[in-house]
C-alpha cells in the first residue's frame, strides 16, 4: 500500500540524519512507497531539506528547548520539512503547519503533535526576529558546515565566494550527446522542436546545458541511448583519456557507469574492464550500458586488490575516477552537508592512495592513467598526486590534453600537478584531473 509523500520523506531523511546511507541510496530504497504522481514532492522535500540543512538546523535548534534524541529523528526530519515548506515552498504556512502536525500522527507519535504545532507556529509569528538574531551565525550566512567553509577558505580564498554560491545553487541539467548516433547540433534542434532550450557546453564537445531541467522521458531517444545525463566536467574524463579502438582499458571505480558508457561511445570496440566495489552499484552500470548498447567486462571487486580480478594482461590506459569527498558536487548531493565529516578526508586519501598504487601495477609501460575526483580538497587531488609521483619512479605527469589535443584546455586552474575545476553557477561541477604516464 502506498504512503504519503511527507511520511516517506520523513523516513528517508531520518535515515540520512542517522548517517545510515546517502540520500540517493535512501531515495532509491524507499521512493516506490509513494504514488508516482507524489514522488516529485517527496524528492523536493528530501533534496530541499538537505540543501538548506545548515540553516534549517540552526533555526530548528533555536526553537527547541532540547534537541531531539536519535530515536525521534523521524520527528526532527518532520520539523525540518515543516520549516523548509514555510521558508522555501509555495505551501501556505497554515498548510505546512497542519501537514507537519498530521505527520506526527502518521509516524505514530501523537505525543509530539502539540510540540510540532507550537514550534512551527512560533516560527511563523516570530520569523523575522528569529532570523535577525541568528544572522551572525556562519551556518546562516554560508548554508554549509563550518568546517567545510574553513577548509575552502584555507585552500581557495580567492575563489571562496563563487564556490559557496555555486555549491548552494541548483545544478544545471547537462546532457551528453552520443555522437555515434546523432550530432550535437542535430540533437539541439530536436530538443528545440520539443520546446526545450539548450546551449553548448564550453569545453566538452558533446555536451548541452538545458535551460530548465526536464524529466529524462522528455529527452528524444533517451531510451535508445542517444543522450545521457552527465555534467560537463565528468564528460571531460573520457575525452581526456581518448580511448582508441582495440585498446585495453580499465575503468577502475566505475559505477554508476557514466564514464564507462562515454568511453564506449568514443571507441565502441574498446576492450574495456569496469571494476566496482559495490555489487548493487554494479547493476547500475549494467543498465546504463544496456541503454546505450555498449559492452564491457563488469567485475565486482576492490580496485586496490587486483589479485582478486586482474588476469595479468596489462592495460593500455586506466581511468581512476576515485571515491572522494565529492566536495565539488555538493549541489547534486546536498546530503554531503549532513553526512560528510572532517575526518573522512584523511580516510578517503588512504583509499585513493592504495587504489592508485595497486592499479598502477596493472598498467603497461608507456601506458596512461587519468586520475580524477569530484573533490575540491587538495589533499585528495594535487597533494595526492605529488606523493604518488614522489614514491613512484616510473610515473610522470603529462600535459592534460596530451592524448587529445583537439580538446580545448582553459577549464579550471592549473595547480602543482593537474587541473582543479571549481563549480560555477550554470556551469561545470567541481572536479580534478591529472594525466600520468608510466615509464
Ligand atoms: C566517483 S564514483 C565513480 C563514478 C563513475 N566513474 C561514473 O562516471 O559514473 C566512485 C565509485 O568507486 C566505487 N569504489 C569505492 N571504493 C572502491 C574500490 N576500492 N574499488 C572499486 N570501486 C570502488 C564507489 O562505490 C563508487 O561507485
Amino acid at each position: 500500500m502506498s504512503q504519503s509523500a511527507r511520511l516517506v520523506s520523513a523516513k528517508i531523511l531520518e535515515q540520512v540524519l542517522l548517517q545510515r546511507g546517502s540520500l540517493s541510496t535512501q531515495i532509491n530504497k524507499q521512493i516506490s512507497h509513494v504514488e508516482y504522481d507524489e514522488q516529485g514532492l517527496a524528492k523536493e522535500l528530501c533534496f530541499g531539506v538537505c540543501r538548506f540543512y545548515p540553516q534549517l538546523n540552526t533555526v530548528a535548534l533555536s526553537l527547541l528547548s532540547k534537541p531531539f534524541e536519535e530515536k525521534d529523528f523521524d520527528l526532527y526530519a518532520a520539523l525540518l520539512m515543516g520549516l523548509y515548506q514555510i521558508e522555501h515552498m509555495s505551501t501556505p504556512d497554515h498548510a505546512a503547519v497542519h501537514e507537519s502536525v498530521e505527520l506526527c500522527r502518521q509516524l505514530d507519535k501523537e505525543w509530539a503533535t502539540k510540540l510540532m504545532n507550537a514550534v512551527l507556529r512560533r516560527y511563523q509569528r516570530e520569523r523575522e526576529d528569529i532570523l535577525e538574531n541568528l544572522s551572525s551565525q556562519p551556518s546562516m550566512a554560508h548554508n554549509l558546515p563550518k568546517w567545510l567553509v574553513k577548509r575552502f577558505k584555507k585552500h581557495w580564498d580567492a575563489e571562496l565566494d563563487s564556490i559557496i554560491e555555486a555549491t548552494n545553487a541548483h545544478p544545471p541539467m547537462c546532457i551528453r550527446v552520443n555522437e555515434a548516433h546523432v550530432s550535437r547540433e542535430t540533437y539541439k534542434q530536436k530538443l528545440a522542436e520539443q520546446g526545450i532550450v539548450s546551449r553548448e557546453t564550453s569545453f566538452s564537445v558533446s555536451g548541452l546545458y538545458l535551460e530548465s531541467a526536464v524529466p529524462v522521458t522528455m529527452l528524444p531517444d533517451f531510451e535508445n541511448g542517444h543522450v545521457s545525463i552527465q555534467d560537463e566536467s565528468a564528460q571531460l574524463a573520457a575525452s581526456l583519456l581518448a580511448p582508441q579502438t582495440g585498446e585495453r582499458v580499465l575503468d577502475a571505480c566505475a559505477a554508476p557507469g557514466g564514464k564507462t558508457g562515454h568511453l564506449l561511445e568514443l571507441a565502441p570496440d574498446l576492450d574495456l574492464t569496469a571494476v566496482e566495489l559495490e555489487p548493487w552499484r554494479l547493476a547500475r552500470i549494467e543498465s546504463n550500458l544496456e541503454r546505450i548498447g555498449g559492452s564491457a567486462a563488469l567485475i565486482c571487486g576492490d580496485a586496490s586488490q587486483p589479485d582478486q580480478w586482474w588476469d595479468k594482461t596489462p592495460f593500455d590506459k586506466i581511468l581512476l575516477d576515485a571515491p572522494c569527498s565529492a566536495t565539488g558536487v555538493i549541489r547534486r548531493n546536498p546530503d554531503i552537508k549532513i553526512n560528510r565529516k572532517p575526518d573522512d578526508i584523511a580516510a578517503l586519501c588512504d583509499i585513493q592512495a592504495s587504489i592508485l598504487d595497486a592499479t598502477w601495477q596493472t598498467l603497461k609501460q608507456g601506458g596512461y592513467l587519468l586520475y580524477a575526483t569530484c573533490s575540491l580538497m587538495p589533499e585528495e587531488n594535487e597533494q595526492q598526486i605529488t606523493s604518488f609521483l614522489a614514491r613512484t619512479e616510473d610515473a610522470k605527469e603529462c600535459p592534460l590534453n596530451l592524448l587529445n589535443d583537439k580538446l580545448a584546455l582553459g577549464f579550471g586552474k592549473a595547480v602543482t600537478h593537474g587541473v582543479q575545476v571549481f563549480p560555477t553557477l550554470d556551469g561545470q561541477d567541481g572536479f580534478y584531473y591529472c594525466l600520468i604516464k608510466k615509464g
